[in-house]
Parts: structure tokens; sequence; C-alpha cells
């Protein structure tokens, strides 16, 4: 007992991956090509980026991929390739990062902010009660935590909004085995170094809807230059919509696609590591009183890159001696209660560009989120060495304050 109570975790919670040999290999034949911009090809190549978007559109089932410079621009460019502009409202997640609001703001529209639960998914009710104030949802799947996709497609579809996936934690997830992404109109990935695929930054849109996506290509910066894609739609779509759409240049490069095809292709081996250590945390901080694990429903394909717990109803003193002794004893928590953005961490009532009416069951849930990253550098053994100290600190704040 007195030996386990001052383990210590020396891991490092940032430190990802390396890049995989073929992968920097493919990247460095990139750079002795010099042929680093996307439409740079040589007479018969077909370009990294262009085959990127075939394979990752394969991956997914979608007839059409675009990949992007960020999960961000893909957020905004999906936004505009649907027409959404100055002054139009966009529902989306209260509980999500802030490039989720940063993209509907970046086109001049004003985020209606849903609820959460405490299943951290978006709240149905809440999203039921305020459908008539919006004809889109950029629906953020937080933390890798899906949301029952039939019920709310069938919710979206009765009151005609169109849905946009923020897919930026759940690339290689999925519902009832439909790939996460393959429910909306489109859908938006993430490629920066702490999502599922990492070429420092970088991104997806992919969708089944030929005009959304002939516009996607020509916003990213396509000049008339589309017949290069492999995974995008038929030239006549894009004689339909080149006049009137603009360039928002924000193409993926043949570099950073060199170094993602390799791991696309490793991606249900890195998501099947990721659910074991999910797993072992999981089991670990189980039946610690106070703390309560955020359940999973059947239907949920998740990648479990990340883990959340709530101390639910905990006062933030509380909260904040767990952090400090967590972080004294090297684990990493994060914390979404924080009256102050901190970090990547902040909720909505930080984002003051975009008000919102007070959602006081959200505030309840978010004040007691607590979160972790999960970097595929972490072992089992320190998984259940984290889970051991998380266990611990929480149970003695919990009894000391009982
Ligand atoms: C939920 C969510 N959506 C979108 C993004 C945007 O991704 P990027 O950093 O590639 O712009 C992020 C990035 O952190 C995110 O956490």
């Amino acid at each position: 007992m007195g030996e386990r109570s001052t383990e210590k975790f020396t891991g490092n919670f940032t430190q990802q991956e390396p890049i995989p040999d073929e992968a920097i290999e493919a990247a460095v034949a990139v750079m002795r090509s010099g042929r680093l911009h996307r439409y740079n090809v040589a007479p018969g190549e077909l370009g990294e980026a262009a085959l990127l978007e075939q394979e990752f559109a394969a991956l997914t089932g979608a007839k059409y991929c675009l990949a992007v410079a960020s999960g961000g621009y893909a957020m905004g460019c999906a936004l505009r390739a649907l027409g959404v502009g100055p002054g139009d409202k966009v529902l989306t997640n209260a509980f999500t990062l802030a490039p989720v609001p940063g993209a509907i703001a970046s086109v001049g529209a004003v985020p209606v902010f849903v609820g959460v639960t405490e299943g951290l998914v978006i709240d149905l009710e809440d999203l039921a009660a305020k459908a008539g104030q919006a004809d889109v949802l950029m629906l953020s799947h937080m933390r890798g935590h899906i949301v029952d996709m039939d019920a709310l497609m069938a919710l979206c579809d009765a009151h005609g909004i169109r849905v946009i996936e923020d897919c930026a934690h759940t690339m290689g997830g999925g519902w009832r085995g439909v790939p996460s992404g393959r429910h909306g109109v489109i859908a938006c990935y993430s490629t920066q170094t702490y999502k599922h695929v990492n070429s420092g930054e970088g991104g997806f849109l992919i969708s089944d809807d030929a005009e959304l996506m002939a516009r996607a290509v020509m916003l990213s910066g396509s000049y008339m230059l589309y017949e290069r894609h492999l995974a995008a739609p038929e030239p006549e779509m894009f004689e339909q919509v080149k006049y009137d759409t603009p360039n928002v240049s924000g193409r993926m490069d043949n570099l950073r696609a060199a170094i993602l095809r390799p791991q696309l292709r490793k991606l249900p081996e890195q998501v099947a590591a990721w659910n074991a250590r999910y797993g072992v945390l999981e089991e670990g901080v189980r039946g610690t009183p106070g703390l309560q694990v955020v359940e999973r429903s059947d239907g949920e394909g998740f990648v479990g890159s990340s883990i959340q717990f709530l101390l639910l109803d905990w006062d933030e003193a509380r909260i904040a001696a767990v952090l400090a002794r967590c972080a004294a004893r090297g684990v990493e928590l994060k914390w979404f209660g924080g009256a102050e953005p901190v970090a990547f961490t902040s909720r909505y009532d930080s984002w003051r560009y975009a008000p919102s009416a007070a959602m006081p069951a959200t505030d309840r849930v978010l004040k007691g989120v607590v979160d972790m990253r999960i970097p595929l550098t972490f072992s089992l053994e320190d998984c259940a060495l984290i889970a051991r100290i998380i266990r611990a600190e929480v149970g003695a704040v919990w009894q000391a304050n009982g």
C-alpha cells in the first residue's frame, strides 16, 4: 500500500509515436522531386494528395474526398459549400473545442449552442427544442463520443436540418457499423498531430453530394485544375459552380499527403491499440467512489484516443485538488469546468464572440468533466499505473471531504 501510494508516472502526455519509416521515405521522395504543390505533377504522375483522397474515400465509403490544410479549414469550407453566410445561425455542440465555433464565426455565422448529456453527447431534447432556429447543424463528435446517429438524423431530417459532422476525434470510429462521417451531408476530419493520423496540420472533407464537393474543391484553391483530382465529382459539375465559387485557399500538399498515406493503412491497428489502452484505464477507474465513468452505448464504435470521467457535483476546490495531486504524480488531467480557458481547453461561455443562453444542465456536466489524452506511446502497464493514481487521488480527496 505504502509503495503504491507513492508510485509516479513519468511518461509524456503530448508525445505521439514517430512517423512510420515508410511515410518518412515517401516524404523524402516528394522532397527530392521538388513537387510539393499538389497540382505540380510530372506527366502521368497522379500525385500524393490526389492518391490520399482516393484512399480516404475508399476507407470511409464516401464518393468524394478533398484533403485540405486543417480540420478547422475543412469545417469552414463545408459551411461555405453549404452556402452558410453572414448572420446565419448554425446549431453546434456546447461541449466542443474552440475551432468548431471558430469555423462558424469564420463565415460570419452565429453558433447556437446545444447542450451535452452525462454521456458527453449532444442532448437530443435540447436539439429538438432549438431545431427551429437554424437549418445547419455542425455536429462535433467531441472526444469521440458518438450520439445515437439514427435518432439524430431522424430529428434533423424531420426539421430539414443539414448535418456537417466534425469527426476530428472519430476518424476510424463508427455508429452501428457505419463509419463516422457517413451520416451527415458532409464530414470533416483533422490530421493534426494530436489526432488519429499525424501530418502536423491537415484535414479532410468527405461527401456523396457532387455539387457540395465541387464547391469545396473550388473553394480549397483548385483554380481550374480540378481534373487532377481522383476523388472529386465529374468535370461537368465544376462547369456549373466554377464561376460563382470563390477561392479560399487551404489545399493539402504532397508532402503531408505522403506522410499520411501509410498512416491511413495502419489506422485499424492504431484504433485497436487505443481501445486496448482505453479499456485498461476505464476498468482501472471504474467504481472509484465519487467518480462517474462515461458509459459508451452499444452502437458506438469509438476510438479511445482520450478518456473522460465525471466528478459530478464536486466543488471546484476539490476538483482542483484532484488535478493537483494527480499532476504531482505525473498524471496530466484537463478540466472543462475552469472559469478561464487553459491551453487547448475552453468551453462555450469562454467564446464571448458567440453569446449563449444559460444552460444549467450542461454547465453541471461541464463542471465535472475531467479529460485525459491517451498517446499511443503509453503502454498498457502505463495505463494501469495511471488508473491506480487517479483512483487513489480521487479517492483521497473524496474521503477527506466526504
Ligand atoms: C473537436 C475538434 N474539431 C475540430 C478541430 C480542428 O482541427 P485542426 O486543429 O486540424 O484545425 C479540432 C482540433 O483540435 C477539434 O478538437
